[in-house]
């Protein structure tokens, strides 16, 4: 039997008010049910804004350290059941189980460094212009924050939205996506066992056109976060804005991976196996584009198709597994749609191009890796994101055509490049237009306390992660104390 999980609003563990469900499915074997999860709808999302909302004055007053202490705990508490946290994920999203637990561990790492900004809530001191006057500004929480957190990282976004907006003393509705649900449901428990109040943190399962939807367009809800989809991120972006809610999107990307003459290639290719295929290419920071210098093209395509037809896929359970399989059916169809794409374009198909159906990989959603080889700048496949296992591979001249071509999109997450020359590598740090930049490593392995998002249409300019998150999450009050004992006029009384 499929074990049943439940909301939990305003202190409480409840089902749906309609009593509706849906199924939560293993990716690798649709068969197996991971778990049954409340279909909700506006009259939850009604019920658990008003918790929040309820519960925020005694949270905003609680001193921040004090929430940092819960964090700690959460911390503990996740390190603790790390592996079993790690397996559940893996049996609810596919990848790999060296992934699933990179991926608890990341929000183990976001709960310490969390921990550690509450005793670091800094404002400022500064001189006044008039005598005997002081100038502060504090930071203080903005009220019930609404978030919204995508399938990939299961674990790590929840808590990189979760974490700081309670560090920071604000009360939280959360609805994860409902194709992990379970593994949110863990995160909530775990934050409770660590002594997160009632009506602090409330759960609420289900779609996002009808959860997701009231949340955003709910009038108490004073901020949302959001990672997922561009076409999502725009309509909750318009949504949200009719109420002026501050708005924090992490949305599509095509990342890319340059490779120069000059790069140890070997070095590279393990960065671009990992870039493309760890998670099944499912990461907003996944490398989808592989920019290869010409000295280096065949030679290196000779390397990366080799090693890309080796890949071992499987359920992500299994040690023999080096790619799991992708989220459900609607993902692999879209995969295979811009695979056929590409061919259409007049790109050389290299590697992959099929879903993969041989023995027990028929019983889930497996898709070969699949690369590539001559793809111009332009095509589809070398500016829309798949989200899989597809990397598109393109040959320039020399170093700035590599960085024209990898700037050629409207996205800017993430970026790599591999590279000898000190020279080529500072002025990439500089010239290519992303909010994340490798030198000599792949495109994806952001860490817990450095600030993470990008440039152009992959947000709206907030970052998460890292001190930056904290300012999203607290509002400004600036306090001017005039101990002078008479009225003075900023501007007026002074001249200089
Ligand atoms: C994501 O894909 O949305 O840098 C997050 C990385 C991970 C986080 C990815 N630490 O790839």
């Amino acid at each position: 039997m499929a074990e049943k999980y439940q909301n939990y609003i305003n202190g409480e563990w409840c089902d749906a008010g309609s009593g509706e469900t849906f199924e939560n499915r293993n990716p690798a074997n649709w068969n197996e049910v991971v778990g049954i999860f409340p279909k909700s709808d506006g009259k939850d999302v009604e019920r658990a804004v008003s918790a929040a909302r309820k519960a925020w004055d005694a949270w905003r007053l609680m001193p921040a350290p004090e929430r940092g202490m819960m964090l700690k705990r959460t911390g503990d508490i996740m390190t603790a059941r790390k592996e079993e946290l790690a397996r559940l994920m893996t049996r609810e999203m596919g990848k790999v189980l060296t992934e699933t637990r990179g991926d608890v561990q990341e929000g183990i790492d976001t709960a310490y460094y969390a921990a550690t900004e509450t005793r670091r809530l800094f404002g400022h001191t500064a001189p006044s212009e008039l005598a005997n006057k002081m100038n502060i500004s504090f930071r203080f929480p903005v009220g019930v924050a609404g978030i919204i957190t995508p399938w990939n990282f299961p674990m790590a976004i929840p808590t990189w939205k979760i974490f700081p907006a309670l560090a920071c003393g604000n009360t939280v509705v959360f609805k994860p996506a409902s194709d992990t649900p379970a593994t949110a449901t863990k995160l909530v428990e775990i934050l409770l066992e660590a002594g997160v109040p009632a009506g602090v943190l409330n759960l609420v399962h289900g779609g996002g056109s009808k959860v997701g939807t009231a949340i955003v367009e709910h009038p108490q809800v004073d901020l949302i976060s959001f990672t997922g989809s561009s076409a999502v991120g725009r309509t909750i972006n318009s949504r949200a804005g009719r109420d002026l809610k501050r708005v924090s999107l992490e949305l599509g990307d095509k990342n890319a991976q340059i490779v120069m003459d000059d790069a140890n290639l070997e070095l590279a290719l393990d960065g671009v196996l990992w870039g493309a295929f760890g998670t099944t290419g499912q990461r907003c920071t996944a490398t989808s584009r592989l920019i290869l210098h010409e000295k280096v093209y065949d030679k290196f395509m000779d390397m990366l198709a080799e090693s890309a037809a080796g890949l071992r896929l499987g359920d992500g359970l299994k040690s023999t597994t080096d790619v799991g399989p992708v989220i459900n059916e609607g993902a692999r169809a879209k995969i295979h749609e811009y695979v056929e794409i590409g061919k259409n374009e007049g790109a050389r198909l290299v590697v992959g191009g099929e879903p993969a159906n041989d023995g027990d990989l028929a019983k889930g959603w497996f898709y070969k890796p699949t690369v590539f080889g001559e793809v111009q700048p332009g095509m589809r496949i070398e500016q829309e994101e798949i989200f899989g296992p597809v990397l598109s591979v393109i040959k320039v001249n020399d170093f700035d055509e590599a960085v024209r071509v990898l700037n050629d999109t409207e996205y800017g997450l993430s970026s790599s490049i591999y590279t000898q020359d000190v020279n080529r590598a500072f002025r990439a740090m500089r010239d290519i237009q992303t909010g994340i930049t490798y030198i000599n490593g792949p495109t994806i392995g952001a860490e817990a306390h450095m600030p993470f998002g990008g440039t152009k249409h992959t947000g709206n300019g907030h970052r998460e992660g890292g001190w930056e998150v904290y300012d999203f999450y607290t509002e400004t009050k600036v306090v001017y104390v005039d101990f002078s004992g008479k009225l003075q006029r900023a501007q007026i009384d002074v001249e200089y």
